[in-house]
């Protein structure tokens, strides 16, 4: 695992540690975030434009999708009981606010099930370090935008790899101890979802990257360090 590839059999277990997490997720992922998690997704929701069709990758639960109102929605997941527990959850609050329903998709970043040019967005959040291909996950993002559509990524990236180390002592001691108390279990996700924490880059690794894909206007602000950083930028 590095700051680009996964390998297969440590994706295939990386997702079966993702899926075990859903009954606590947001739980744990508020106590990680020391309660911030709710003011980054607003920041994330307020660049998406207020009409098109928007992607979220990797939509897991729902918990950003749940926020998304009014416009055409679109999840993509590769795992059946994120899609099924985030269909329940989104399209209820979207039933109850008289918005169209959002479509449930299972599927790959690096394989998207969408034709080119046909969102006006497409975000990710918490999501894009755990893509097995991340090149190839960003060159589908960009086929599926329509020109001048949007992508926001949101993720925690380092400022640097010493900041690395203190991120491992973080997610090791601070989210894997809270993790052990919440799942009553010694052997509970966190545990291994540290190593995708661990191999994920710099905030600059991925600009750099972005620009090398082909997007435009491509800024990355660290909201928070270490936590959050996001990323948007243009297809052309
Ligand atoms: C930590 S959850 C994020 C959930 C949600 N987006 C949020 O804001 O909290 C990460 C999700 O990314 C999905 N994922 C992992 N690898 C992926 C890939 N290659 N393509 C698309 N989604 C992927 C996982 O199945 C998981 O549901």
């Amino acid at each position: 695992m590095d700051t680009e590839i996964i390998g297969e059999s440590d994706w295939n277990e990386l997702q079966r540690n993702l899926e075990a997490t859903i009954p606590v997720y947001d739980k744990i992922n508020n106590f990680a975030t020391l309660g911030q998690v709710k003011r980054w997704r607003r920041k994330a929701q307020n660049l998406l434009p207020e009409e098109g069709n928007i992607l979220e990758i990797g939509c897991g639960p729902g918990s950003f999708a749940e926020t998304i109102d009014g416009r055409k929605l679109f999840c993509l997941d590769p795992i059946p009981e994120m899609l099924r527990i985030a269909e329940l959850r989104v399209n209820k609050i979207r039933n109850n606010l008289g918005h169209s329903m959002a479509e449930f998709h299972k599927g790959t970043a690096e394989d998207l099930p969408f034709e080119d040019n046909f969102f006006d967005a497409v975000c990710t959040l918490f999501s894009f370090r755990d893509w097995f291909n991340k090149r190839k996950g960003l060159s589908e993002a960009k086929r599926v935008l329509k020109p001048g559509g949007l992508l926001v990524i949101l993720d925690p990236a380092k400022i640097n790899s010493f900041h690395g180390y203190l991120g491992l002592f973080w997610m090791k001691y601070w989210v894997g101890g809270y993790a052990r108390l919440v799942c009553k279990q010694k052997e509970h996700p966190w545990k291994w979802l540290t190593k995708t924490y661990v191999s994920f880059g710099t905030t600059k690794k991925y600009t750099k990257m972005l620009k090398e894909e082909g997007f435009q206007e491509v800024r990355g602000r660290v909201i928070f360090p270490g936590m959050a950083t996001i990323w948007t930028g243009r297809a052309d």
